[in-house]
């Protein structure tokens, strides 16, 4: 297929930016495609002779990598030269919630994409689709579209499309292979039209949609929102669960069989984390209350406060199990991502878990298969304004990189990530290091025999069970 598109520039080499060029420079091997990146660091992670240094942790990501970088995709800090050179702009910057100023803890930090557009404007040639990638609060295109209209240069010409991104991390590259849609919203008929060819490669015709700029925003904040409503839904029946003695996983399945309902997002944990459901639902509330739908917004702000709920009764389920104190004893953790088969950390309930159990004074042995010391210690930190020491018994955290390592002399082990490792381990070596009465709380149900757990000797803990 001949295409009109030559060349495509993302900026943004993030959990979105990289696995997506990887992929349409796959798919495309007639396009170049160069992803950009302020972040001298991560780029020079995405160029690394060795691909275990890749800065995203992501299955079937190395394999793209190892096909194509250096063939038709790169990665690099030339931002101005790189959008001079493309037909095709994608927009994948970071929008996190904001944390001062209007709309703080709320709405979207908008500034990297402002300057992002900004630099569009200045260095872009010619005609430019430029593709709005990041999640962003409804309306944003109009933004990068005011900013773009502002215009003065008739050798300048720019089309505004929104494309969101309905990956999951940890499933990133087969989510990206077999999407269960491609959304595009836009007005201009011929941009959309070379956007769609792009996808033609390899998406079939019916699963690729398109509608106007705002629809397409919406779809995607609303996707998330009814995705976390499942989980918070699912999570506030796992506590009923316990005070009746009926089984989380039996009610999950027999909800999920109903074909009305389907069986995905139905699995109680400690809760949701990842950089959108949370940061996506206040965006939705933000945007019911800038238009007088209170109680819409109060409808969709009760599923972040069920999440916190959860994080919070897990702490304390800990706290009381333990006789009532864990001040100076060593707790495991088991897992510190979001979720499995990722790195990332950002809103993981890890984060909130472990620092009600130091703020009861413990000390966290803590071990992930793929999360980084530098990233606990980020979200960790005791330096930051939020996580400031409330008491004098604050405990303390130790970076452990074996699970053995983790387990040793601690009173019980907190699972907080549900990673397939975690089923096959051999609890009795495990509990041979444990201090008795050792326990086990199990916040993601990966203990699939908890008769041989007990066995051991072990006090089970399980979500939604006991
Ligand atoms: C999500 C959306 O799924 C994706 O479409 C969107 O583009 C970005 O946000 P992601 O955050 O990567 O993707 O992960 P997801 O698989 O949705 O999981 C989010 C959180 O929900 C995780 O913490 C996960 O452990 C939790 N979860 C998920 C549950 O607790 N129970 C479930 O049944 C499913
Ligand atoms: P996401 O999960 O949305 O991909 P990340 O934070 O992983 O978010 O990635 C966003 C990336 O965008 C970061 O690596 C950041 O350095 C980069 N970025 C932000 N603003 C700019 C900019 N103006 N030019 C180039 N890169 C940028």
């Amino acid at each position: 297929m001949e295409f009109k598109i030559k060349k495509i520039c993302c900026i943004g080499a993030g959990y979105v930016g990289g696995p997506t060029m990887a992929v349409i420079a796959d798919k495309c091997k007639g396009i170049e495609v160069n992803v950009v990146d302020l972040n001298r660091e991560r780029i020079a992670a995405w160029n690394s002779e060795n691909l275990s240094e890749l800065p995203i942790f992501e299955p079937g990501l190395k394999n793209i990598i190892t096909r194509r970088r250096g063939e038709n995709l790169h990665f690099s800090c030339d931002v101005e030269m790189n959008i001079a050179l493309a037909d095709m702009i994608f927009i994948s910057v970071n929008t996190p919630i904001k944390k001062s100023g209007i709309g703080a803890g709320m709405a979207s930090d908008l500034k990297w994409v402002e300057s992002s557009t900004r630099q569009i404007l200045e260095h872009a040639q010619g005609n430019t689709i430029v593709v709005e990638k990041s999640t962003l609060p409804v309306k944003t295109a109009k933004t990068i579209k005011s900013i773009l209209e502002s215009n003065k240069n008739s050798n300048k010409n720019f089309s505004v499309l929104s494309n969101p991104e309905f990956l999951a991390e940890g499933t990133a590259i087969d989510d990206l292979i077999n999407p269960d849609r491609v959304l595009i919203g836009g007005e201009d008929r011929n941009a959309i039209d070379e956007l769609i060819k792009i996808y033609e490669n390899w998406v079939p015709k019916n699963k690729i949609i398109t509608t106007n700029l705002w629809s397409s925003e919406l779809s995607k904040l609303s996707a998330n929102a009814f995705l976390a409503q499942r989980i918070s839904s699912i999570n506030t029946i796992s506590a009923i669960c316990e005070t009746t003695g009926s089984n989380i996983n039996d009610v999950s399945k027999a909800i999920g069989m109903d074909s009305r309902i389907g069986s995905e997002f139905l699995k109680a944990g400690p809760g949701f984390g990842g950089s959108c459901f949370k940061k996506d639902i206040l965006n939705l509330v933000y945007l019911c209350q800038y238009y007088g739908l209170g109680e819409v917004a109060n409808f969709w702000k009760s599923v972040v406060d069920i999440n916190s709920w959860q994080k919070d009764r897990i702490s304390k389920i800990i706290v009381k199990n333990l006789f009532g104190t864990i001040a100076g004893k060593k707790l495991g953790i088991f897992g510190f991502s979001f979720k499995a088969n990722t790195n990332d950390t950002r809103e993981s309930p890890a984060i909130e878990i472990c620092k009600s159990l130091l703020d009861e004074g413990a000390i966290l042995q803590i071990y992930d298969p793929k999360v980084s010391f530098d990233s606990i210690k980020k979200d960790l930190s005791t330096i930051g304004e939020d996580s400031i020491p409330k008491n004098d018994n604050y405990g303390h955290w130790i970076f452990s990189r074996k699970s053995l390592e983790a387990a040793k002399d601690t009173d019980a082990i907190i699972i907080l990530t549900d990673w397939d490792e975690f089923k096959t381990y051999n609890w009795e070596e495990i509990y041979e290091l444990m201090r008795i009465p050792a326990w086990i709380f199990d916040t993601r149900n990966v203990i699939e025999s908890p008769k041989h757990i007990r066995s051991l000797g072990f006090n089970l803990w399980q979500l939604g069970i006991n």
